[in-house]
Parts: structure tokens; sequence; C-alpha cells
């Protein structure tokens, strides 16, 4: 082969490769569901960043959790994955339950102003200064008794130590629950030996220290690489651990019974496979109930997305261009599609994926902006100024917690507006 016909080759086959690899174009207008929401917004939304509550999706998702849930089980709402005191109220009626797993301070001595009727279970240890801040701040004036409906939980002696003196300090009787470790081995208690230590501790000072339950977290179970374990091992080994606690309970402390215990449990990712014969008898869940990007797993897959960030369009380009490399516009779309119209969006870098008009992303090219980020889509993508693009939240504790009020939309109308909680 000459060296002409060898380069006409490698340039043939290096353009055959390019357009293998072109892009093709991923732009798909509004489905009817969105196409409703966006009319509603322009008709009467704030015109700002949003986030959506689906309330018709929220009532199937709780139904779908409490559908075929062990009837010995009590369910306890997740507080920081629904960080508005609407929802929660709106998630404990629907769900009939007055049990909250709380992590924050401030949301802890909110609750028990505006909700006196619960039953709290902080999610993890708090500093003892933490707990200390929630007895200065709580006035007991709304009832709420922390004596009797709190649950600190603890997860070593030192720990117990720290808050048996507060309550002492205090003169408070308080109620603890022992984080034990099934497998997370994010904390907790690592063998049933060790638990001897704090109960004998807790069960030799009645007036200051009650034993309330253990609580053991176990969403590795379900994700781990199927390679190494599949979720029915994981979860056996962590029920199995679970009852190890349960078992050194029973023989050590046979006057305790099971029943009076809180004996917390699994998560959004687990809830499935608590349906039956679990060692638990307290579920905690609240990620599930609007299911963001995070928890699109095979154990919830009878779960729908309710929870959604809308943002209005500002501004609305026919090309792409990037400064400096403007004249490359024209390159820029022939190559690739879905930069075909640029937008710019009120807002952006959220923690969520773009959901609706699909095929919208992030401009790799132009960098991203929390004010006005430039977002790219083709031009089957029929947007315009004002319209809204929607975002699913990739996780909700943190996310729901930068847009103001949420909007409470039920039949595609808003019908609600809640606040966050107050950090
Ligand atoms: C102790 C504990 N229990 C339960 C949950 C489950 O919450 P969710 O169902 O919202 O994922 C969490 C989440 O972080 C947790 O830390």
């Amino acid at each position: 082969m000459n060296r002409r016909k060898f380069l006409f080759g490698a340039a043939g086959v290096g353009l055959a490769s390019a357009l293998i690899l072109k892009p093709s174009d991923r732009g798909v207008p509004y489905s009817h569901y969105f196409k409703e929401l966006n009319n509603e917004l322009i008709a009467n939304g704030p015109y700002r960043p949003s986030l959506l509550i689906d309330l018709d999706r929220l009532d199937r998702n709780i139904n779908r959790l409490l559908l075929d849930m062990d009837k010995q089980l009590s369910y306890r709402v997740v507080a920081k994955s629904l960080p508005s005191p609407g929802l929660l109220d709106y998630t404990m009626k629907e769900s009939g339950t007055n049990k909250l797993m709380v992590f924050h301070q401030p949301f802890l001595n909110h609750i028990a102003e505006r909700f006196p009727g619960t039953d709290m279970l902080m999610g993890k240890p708090m500093p003892v200064k933490s707990a200390a801040l929630f007895y200065q701040k709580f006035s007991n004036t709304s009832g709420f008794d922390p004596s009797r409906q709190l649950q600190w939980l603890i997860d070593s002696r030192q720990r117990l130590n720290q808050y048996q003196e507060l309550a002492r300090q205090l003169n408070v009787k308080m109620r603890f629950n022992v984080e034990i470790d099934v497998g997370l081995h994010r904390g907790g208690l690592q063998n049933p030996a060790e638990l001897v230590l704090l109960l004998d501790q807790i069960l030799a000072d009645p007036e200051h220290l009650e034993f309330a339950g253990l609580m053991g977290y176990d969403p590795h179970v379900v994700k781990l690489p199927k390679i190494i374990k599949s979720a029915e091992t994981a979860y056996a080994e962590s029920q199995s651990t679970y009852q190890g606690f349960l078992d050194l309970l029973k023989n050590s402390y046979p006057h305790i019974s099971p029943k009076s215990l809180c004996l917390n449990g699994a998560g959004s990712p687990t809830v499935a496979l608590h349906k039956s014969n679990t060692v638990i008898n307290d579920m905690s869940a609240g990620s599930c109930l609007v299911k963001p990007t995070d928890f699109d797993l095979p154990t919830l897959q009878d779960f729908s997305p309710a929870a959604y960030i809308a943002t209005p369009v500002l501004k609305k380009y026919e090309f792409t261009a990037i400064p400096s490399i403007e004249s490359f516009k024209g390159l820029i779309s022939w190559w690739d599609p879905n930069t075909q119209q640029s937008f710019f969006i009120y807002g952006g870098k959220w923690m969520a994926s773009y959901e609706s008009p699909q095929g919208l992303r992030d401009s790799g090219l132009y960098g991203s902006s929390t004010n006005q980020q430039m977002v790219n889509g083709s031009k089957s993508i029929d947007l315009n100024v004002d319209d809204y693009i929607f975002l699913r939240p990739d996780q909700s504790e943190f996310v729901f917690l930068q847009f103001g009020d949420i909007l409470a939309v039920r039949g595609g109308k808003i019908i609600d507006q809640w606040p966050i909680l107050n950090q």
C-alpha cells in the first residue's frame, strides 16, 4: 500500500468511528404529567426554583409501604427525609403513626413544641452538649414529656457517662436506645457482651436512666455488589447479628420484656425485606415516600417518585455559544444535536437529575452556576422562556431545605404551601 492510500484509509476509519461515536438526539418534549404541571406553575407558580410534592403519589407510596408491612411492626417516619412540619403532619396522619426518628437538635426542639403527642427516637448519637441545648431550649408548656416520649441514642460507655452526668445535673430522667452494628459499620456496639456494661449502668440508676431499646440500621444489605454478597445473605446476617443482642437480653435480663422495648431497624432500602419474620418491632423509613433518585433500587420498584424541583427558564438560544470559541457553535451543535439549544435557568447545581423535558443536561463546556445554570437540549425539546424545567432530587434531607416553602400538588394543582423545618 502506498503512503497516500494509507492516509486516506486512516482518515476514512477515523471519520467512520467519529460518526459512530456522534451523540444521537436525546430530546423528548414534556410528558402529559409535566405539561400539566408546567401549565399550573405558569398560572400559579412562584416563578423561582421550588420543591414540589405530588400528594397523589405520596399517598400511593404510603399505602404501598403499609400494605404488606408486618402488623407486629410499628412505623416510624424519618423526619430528616421529609423535613417540613406540614409534610410530616400529613405523612403521620396518612400512615396513622405518631412515631418519628429525628437527627438534628433544632428539629427536635421544633417537633417537641409543634407535635407534643409524638414518640421520638434519635437516629444518631448526639454530642451531650447538643442534648443539653435541647433541655435548655425546651419549654414543657407544649405537653411533650421527654422522660416518656424521647429516646436518646447511645453508642458507647463514654457517651452514657456523659448523658448520666447531664441527667443528674438537670435532675431529669432520660431514656436510652442503644445503637448496634448489624453490618453497616457506621458505629454502635459490635457485640452483645458490650451491652452488659451499658445495661448494668442504666439499670443501676433508675432515677435518671431508663433502657428503651435497640437500633440497628441496615441499608448496606442492598448496597453490596451481588458478586460480594446477595441481599438475602446480607439481610440474614444482619438479622442474626440483631438476634444475638436479643438473645443476650433474654438470657441475662429475663425481667426485661422485648415487647416493652423499641427494637428499631430498617430504612427505605430494606423495608421490603422486613415484611415478615423480622426481629425488629419498629421500622423507620422516610425517603421511599418521595423516592429521590438514590432510592431507585430493586427493593423499591413499586414506589413512585413524588418530589421534583421546578425552575423557570430565563433565557433561550438556538445555539450553544462558548466564550472565545463562538465561531465553533455550528460545529458544536452539528457534532452533538443535544447542544442545538441552550437555556439559562433560575438557579442550578442542585443534587438532582434533569427529568423533564427529557434530554436536558448541564453544559459540559460552559461551566456550572448556582445562579443561572446553562442547560443544553436538542431542537426536539419544545421549551420557552418562562416555562419550567423539572429535576428529580438525588436525596431529600438536604435538597428539600433549599427552596423555602414546599408546594403540595394534587391532581396537577398546587393546593398548599408547607414551610420547611428551621435550621
Ligand atoms: C438510623 C437510620 N434509620 C433509618 C434511616 C432511613 O431513612 P430513609 O428511609 O429516609 O432513608 C436512616 C437514614 O439515614 C438512618 O440513619
